[in-house]
């Protein structure tokens, strides 16, 4: 069998290379890390930028197996933040130097909804005076719609395929038109072709779930060229149909640990992307963000949604920091992220490296 310092000193890696990096324990998974680090320094530095998290509703018109907020979850409090109130997260983004947000939502396509994010996102660049940088999170739309959002001033936009193997991906959802696979890749190559940069991610720890499936993941992420990812571990929420199996999921620390390995070979396989320590990643450690950024992650969310409605955007169970307000989770990410050793990257947009060597566009 081939070493893992012949693996991680390639520049061309083939699946079962990923599987074998994925497998690593003891040493061989410190030289992984190892790797991992050094990489990240050279190409994306020590910088982490921040994404002020905006979570609009947690009204969904679709049915994913494994999501807490699936429309057919009749045990929560469906909410709508006002546009004041997405207006002022927006203003204490800009005042906090959080350089962007992210506006996520459940899935609604209905032109009322599409017309108001138009709308929104003319009025926070008006407000920020173009200083705030703008990411979507709003899942399937028309290409006509991801264009008259990226002419309104969007230009990032986060569409996870959830797992790039169809076969899972089929256990994952419903089986209908609504939940397609081939939509859902279209979609990222639509957001691709209008310009936006393009995030995608994975869930890992699934049910039924390999270390190939993980390993064709990782190649899917690089085949499309994406320019940023955003991927944790799949937390079981007991009022979705996909709970019925959590006595397959391997137990939370096994499903970090696969989450740091994808992070950091990720960063290897794709050097200067900007990848996200999710929120799902800190739900089972604390300090699961900061391993996540040490692993290879460059960007955070912190959450600035009005706590009023935190706990009601709950996709899995022990969501972090939803009792907490926006103030301590500033302070809080400051101490977290120095001691990884990085600073953060105050009032910068914090664009994937990636993409700008791709486009040649840029603010700053
Ligand atoms: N565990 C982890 N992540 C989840 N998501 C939805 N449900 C879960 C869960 N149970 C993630 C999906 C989706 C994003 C908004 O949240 O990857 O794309
Ligand atoms: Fe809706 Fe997204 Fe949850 Fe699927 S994962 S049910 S699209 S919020």
């Amino acid at each position: 069998m081939i070493s893992i310092t012949t693996i991680l000193n390639k520049t061309h890696f083939t699946k079962n290379d990923l599987i074998s990096l994925l497998q690593t324990e003891g040493e061989e998974r410190i030289a992984l890390f190892e790797k991992a680090a050094a990489i990240k320094k050279t190409y994306v530095e020590n910088k982490v930028y921040l994404r002020g998290l905006i979570e609009l509703s947690n009204i969904c018109t679709k049915n994913c197996l494994y999501c807490g907020i699936r429309k057919n979850n009749l045990k929560i409090n469906r909410y709508n933040l006002k546009d004041e109130q997405v207006l002022e997260a927006a203003e204490f983004a800009l005042k906090n130097k959080y350089g962007s947000i992210v506006i996520q939502s459940g899935e609604i396509s209905n032109t009322s909804f599409t017309g108001r994010i138009e709308k929104l996102l003319r009025e926070i660049k008006r407000m920020s005076n173009n200083e705030l940088g703008i990411t979507l999170s709003l899942g399937e739309q028309s290409y006509e719609t991801y264009q008259n959002w990226f002419d309104a001033g969007a230009h990032r936009y986060l569409l996870r395929i959830e797992t790039s193997n169809r076969e899972l991906y089929k256990k994952l959802h419903p089986a209908d038109r609504n939940h397609d696979f081939d939509r859902r890749l279209q979609c990222l190559k639509d957001l691709k072709n209008i310009g936006y940069q393009t995030g995608t991610g994975v869930m890992i720890g699934l049910p039924f779930q390999t270390h190939e499936h993980l390993a064709g993941d990782l190649l899917f992420m690089r085949d499309l060229d994406i320019d940023m990812v955003g991927m944790g571990p799949y937390i079981e929420h007991v009022d979705t149909p996909l709970f019925q199996f959590r006595d397959l999921l391997l137990p939370v620390k096994k499903r970090l640990d696969l989450s740091l390995k994808m992070i950091a070979i990720l960063r290897i396989l794709m050097k200067d992307i900007n990848i996200a320590a999710t929120t799902a990643l800190q739900a089972i450690d604390k300090i699961g963000r900061e391993k996540a950024i040490k692993a290879g992650a460059n960007v955070m969310m912190p959450n600035i949604t009005p706590g009023d409605f935190r706990d009601e955007y709950a996709l899995y169970h022990n969501k972090p920091c939803t009792h907490e307000n926006a103030d301590d989770s500033t302070s809080c990410l400051e101490a977290c992220v120095h001691i990884t050793g990085h600073e953060i990257g105050y009032d910068k947009w914090g664009d994937s490296k990636h993409y700008l060597n791709r486009a040649k566009y840029s603010k700053q």
